[in-house]
């Protein structure tokens, strides 16, 4: 069993491309903000920024045993999704991909799911900063860490990659990082103050 760990900020489609993967591999997928909620391995709710704090200790080791069970089972992949994803070991991840939204759909796609103002210009600063990427870097896992840009991809498309990324139907240099760079794009525009003022 491989285990690929699926991030980005919110917003970039995690949830939707994991579910949908499934269509095409003998796969199983946990989400990590569900099953933190789920089990309760939440430490607090964070009201100012909207978000439950995670007990992260807690939520390793229960990873870590949910793949000991899941690796019993005949799986050809564990895809783990959550934009903390980082959160996992490194000696366990096989594959990393992280999906990347264009600055303004991503701005689009969060007001559009009912998140405040704040709370939206927080993301959007964050995936223009690179959060996701750095957060795998700082890790310097022996694996490759990939990126998809999913501003003008469907959601189909996007699952037709990873499939072939993961069965080696492409060439993975296509997608490996450092191609996408949100604040080059929009200081280039004249725009960074609209997102940072
Ligand atoms: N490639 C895409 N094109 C258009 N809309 C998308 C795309 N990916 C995700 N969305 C939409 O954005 C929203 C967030 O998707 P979701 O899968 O919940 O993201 P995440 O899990 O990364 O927060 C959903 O409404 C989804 O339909
Ligand atoms: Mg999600």
């Amino acid at each position: 069993m491989k285990i690929l760990i699926v991030s980005g900020t919110p917003g970039t489609g995690k949830t939707t491309v994991s579910q949908n993967l499934l269509n095409n591999l003998n796969a199983k997928v946990i989400s990590l903000n569900e099953l933190a909620i789920s089990e309760k391995l939440i430490i607090n709710y964070d009201m100012e920024r909207e978000t439950s704090v995670i007990n992260e200790k807690k939520l390793i080791r229960y990873i870590m045993k949910l793949i000991q069970r899941y690796n019993k089972l005949d799986l050809e992949f564990l895809i783990i999704e959550s934009h903390f994803s980082d959160i996992v070991p490194g000696q366990f991840i096989d594959y990393v991909i992280i999906l990347r939204c264009d600055p303004d759909e991503l701005y689009r796609r969060l007001k559009e799911r009912g998140y405040k103002r704040e709370k939206i210009r927080e993301n959007v600063q964050s995936e223009i900063l690179g959060n996701s990427v750095n957060f795998f870097l700082n890790k310097q896992l022996n694996k490759p860490i990939l990126e998809i840009d999913t501003t003008n991809n469907s959601i189909d498309v996007i699952t037709k990659t990873i499939t072939k990324i993961l069965t080696g139907k492409v060439d993975v240099n296509k997608f490996i990082i450092g191609k996408i760079d949100w604040l080059e794009k929009l200081s280039q525009e004249d725009r960074l103050d609209l997102f940072f003022d």
